[in-house]
């Protein structure tokens, strides 16, 4: 394929700084350490303090992926979250304000906890179509902003955090060129994850919690495994590439159990498939960046290695796509950007 393709520029992230462990949890909910850690591969997570948002997590990891790109401007700013600073408006156009990015297009992308490869597909579009040479893609979440303090099932499984990538315009066969970005959606069950009230459908709770984040969590599970594994077999394909030939898979970190079945699924050897799970839980759209800048970081994932990318989540929307992981410094939460004012 010829022409202008979004190439991977710089990757970095952020978590803030409050940690929730099992046995915090504990304490409150009828759960245990053991329960968790036994069905879901989840050691502890992060929190944010009171008044921290959704854009403030992102700026973070903005400045760290700007940094790592070596860039002080880009053409676009690409957002994904499920929990915005605001219903109205996007809370794109504030990062890039606070970045002081000037009057760049800035938007959301709605996709749940597949967001970020919804918004690679979005940004290497804008690259591949001339509108951008350089877009900054950020996931964001406070799902501790949505979940229900008092609900077990999904209190304990969630994380907040941010991680954003810069894409620049390259070729297809450079290192860190992103392969065709396969996408898929079934609303027909839409309502395994949801938020009930707030919306158009309905504006206010009417049962108490309506306003809370809800997840019928081991029929989402079925669906997790097959359509990752479908759409990665889809991803591998338009590539060009053989699964043999994938050597690391960075999949959404919903639950240890559901990576293991992917990898088997995939017929990928247990230490080709990345986690972080076990220390920041499922933190959404944010879930795949943050995982491959901490791999990065830490050398789990290398220069040349050919990386296998898949989300999936509410909609039900899912996504995966290819790169060959590029030379470029991975920032993670603990590095400390130079201010760039
Ligand atoms: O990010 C979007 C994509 N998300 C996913 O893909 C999530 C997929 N789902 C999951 O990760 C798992 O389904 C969960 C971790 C959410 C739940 O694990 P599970 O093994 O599917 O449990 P379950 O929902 O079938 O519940 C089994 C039992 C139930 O008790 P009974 O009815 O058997 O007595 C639950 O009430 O476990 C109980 N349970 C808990 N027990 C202790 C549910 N949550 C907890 C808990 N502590 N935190």
């Amino acid at each position: 394929m010829t022409g202008r393709t979004g190439v991977l520029a710089g990757i970095g992230a952020w978590l803030p700084p409050d940690l929730v462990t099992n046995a915090d949890l504990a304490d409150r909910l009828d759960t245990s350490d053991e329960w968790i850690r036994r069905r879901t591969g989840i050691r502890q997570r992060h929190a944010v303090p009171a008044g921290m948002a959704a854009s403030d997590l992102a700026v973070e990891a903005c400045s760290r992926a700007l940094k790592s790109a070596e860039v002080s401007q880009v053409d676009a700013v690409v957002l994904t979250t499920s929990t915005p600073d605001r219903p109205l408006p996007a809370t794109a156009p504030a990062v890039a304000a606070r970045l002081g990015l000037g009057t760049v297009p800035a938007f959301d992308v709605s996709a749940v906890c597949s967001g970020f490869l919804y918004g690679l597909a979005v940004a290497s579009g804008l690259v591949a179509a001339g509108t951008a040479d350089r877009v900054l893609l950020v996931a964001t979440e406070v799902y501790s902003s949505i979940v229900d303090p008092l609900d077990r099932s999904t209190a304990v499984i969630f994380g907040d955090g941010a991680a954003a990538a810069v894409l620049r315009a390259g070729s297809a066969d450079e290192p860190g060129a992103l392969g065709p970005v396969v996408l898929g959606s079934d609303g027909e069950f839409g309502d395994l994850i949801r938020i009930p009230a707030g919306g158009s459908r309905q504006r206010v709770p009417l049962e108490p919690g309506d306003e809370y984040f809800r997840m019928a969590g081991s029929e989402v599970f079925r669906h997790a495994v097959n359509r990752m594994s479908e759409a990665c077999r889809q991803a591998v394909t338009a590539a060009g590439w053989q699964l043999a030939d994938v050597e690391r898979l960075a999949a959404h970190q919903a639950n240890a159990r559901i990576l293991g079945a992917l990898g088997d699924e995939l017929g990928l050897p247990p230490g080709h498939v990345l986690s972080n799970i076990d220390t920041v839980g499922n933190t959404g759209s944010a879930s795949v960046p943050l995982l491959l800048t901490q791999a990065a970081a830490d050398g789990r994932v290398e220069p040349g290695q050919r990386v296998l990318l898949t989300a999936f989540g509410g909609g039900l929307a899912w996504g995966a796509t290819t790169l060959t992981w590029p030379a470029v410094p991975a920032l993670g939460p603990s590095e400390h950007p130079s201010r760039r004012d």
